[in-house]
């Protein structure tokens, strides 16, 4: 045998990425796939920078097509390409059907992956179909749209964090091109160290809705415990980056982000503003988390700007924080 496994994956990924990509060029790919990107602003310049295809309706097409070139099925089995039928697992077929397709790539730009959504409002089946955890795509160590960004990451020195697919394309449509996405999952230590190899500087896109706001703000507050500062926008009821952009327009949706990028204490702040003003117990409570938070800060100078900061906006002394602030790092050490 010639090549080992991690290779042969590979291989049948990028023949995938191929197939699909040829797909969406079809008769059945245009008039479904093509015009649903159509529809959504996307042109053939982005379409071919992100490896977007289209899977042809039925359960076999990639899996004869890899066959006929010479891929195994138990490699086919091991990139997530196809799937073993329940109760007569000799039988495999196609994962990704009549949908179109994320191609999901490693920082070489390699096919690792694929996240398919679907075209019509079925609500009974997921929205997005995701490649799963496989030999080369370890999803705790990706995140989208990465290896497009990561230039643009440097000489911006800020990473855009966003939450879907769609949300990093439309950016690169506006001109933004240093954004990644989390894919919807929470993030975790390694994402983390994957962004700082670029800038120590995150900006987190969160779509807006306080619910999934809230959800979040756990995950983000490892950003700073990472050592990274971090800022946050939110958009207007309802809209993601993708929706806001395309109802705004390029420059007014970069003028957003440059207006309401908030630093991340006073973020969390501003969120449970409402709701602590006339309250003294839930105002001790929003302290002692900002003060949480502040801990997480590695930096001494700049957990110390932040304590400033954090005394004013919550209109309390800044030795009242501090002192809070020494419980918590004192008990650690
Ligand atoms: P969203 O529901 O916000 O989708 O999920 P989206 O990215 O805005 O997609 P459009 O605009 O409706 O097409 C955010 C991300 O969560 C993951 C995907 O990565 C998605 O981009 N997700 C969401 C899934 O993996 N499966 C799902 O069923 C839904
Ligand atoms: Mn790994
Ligand atoms: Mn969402
Ligand atoms: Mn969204
Ligand atoms: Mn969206």
């Amino acid at each position: 045998q010639a090549y080992n496994e991690r290779e042969s994956l590979y291989i049948a990924l990028n023949f995938a990425k191929d197939f699909f990509v040829k797909n969406l060029h079809t008769e059945e790919g245009r008039a479904i796939g093509l015009s649903y990107f159509k529809e959504r602003g996307f042109n053939q310049n982005i379409i071919e920078k992100f490896d977007l295809g289209y899977t042809l309706d039925g359960w076999d097409h990639l899996l004869k097509a890899a066959k006929e070139a010479g891929h195994s099925e138990e490699i086919l089995l091991k990139a997530g390409l196809v799937l073993q039928k329940e109760g007569d697992p000799n039988r495999v077929y196609d994962r990704f059907r009549g949908r179109v397709t994320f191609t999901i790539h490693n920082l070489g730009g390699k096919p690792i992956g694929f996240g398919a959504r679907i075209l019509t409002q079925d609500k009974k089946q997921p929205k997005y179909i995701n490649s799963p955890e496989t030999e080369v795509y370890h999803k705790s160590d990706v995140l989208y749209g990465m290896f497009q960004a990561k230039k643009s990451i440097r000489e911006n020195d800020n990473c855009y964090l966003v939450e879907g697919y769609t949300d990093v394309i439309s950016m690169h449509l506006a001109g933004i091109e240093n954004v990644v996405a989390s894919s919807g999952t929470s993030l975790t230590e390694n994402q983390i160290k994957l962004i700082k190899r670029f800038t120590d500087n995150v900006t987190v896109l969160f779509d807006g809705d306080a619910a999934g706001i809230k959800a979040s703000l756990r995950g983000i507050d490892m950003l700073l415990e990472g050592g990274l500062n971090v800022k946050a926008v939110v958009f207007p009821d309802g809209d993601d980056p993708d929706s806001y952009s395309r109802k705004v327009g390029s420059q007014a949706f970069t003028d957003y982000l440059a207006g309401n990028a908030q630093d991340f204490i006073a973020f969390k702040i501003s969120l449970y503003a409402d709701e602590v003003a006339n309250d003294p117990v839930k105002r001790a409570e929003l302290i002692k988390q900002v003060v949480q938070s502040l801990a997480k800060i590695p930096d001494p100078i700049i957990r110390s700007v932040y304590v400033r900061q954090s005394a004013k906006l919550l209109e309390i002394e800044e030795e009242i924080i501090q002192i809070e602030l020494n419980k918590i790092l004192l008990k650690v050490q």
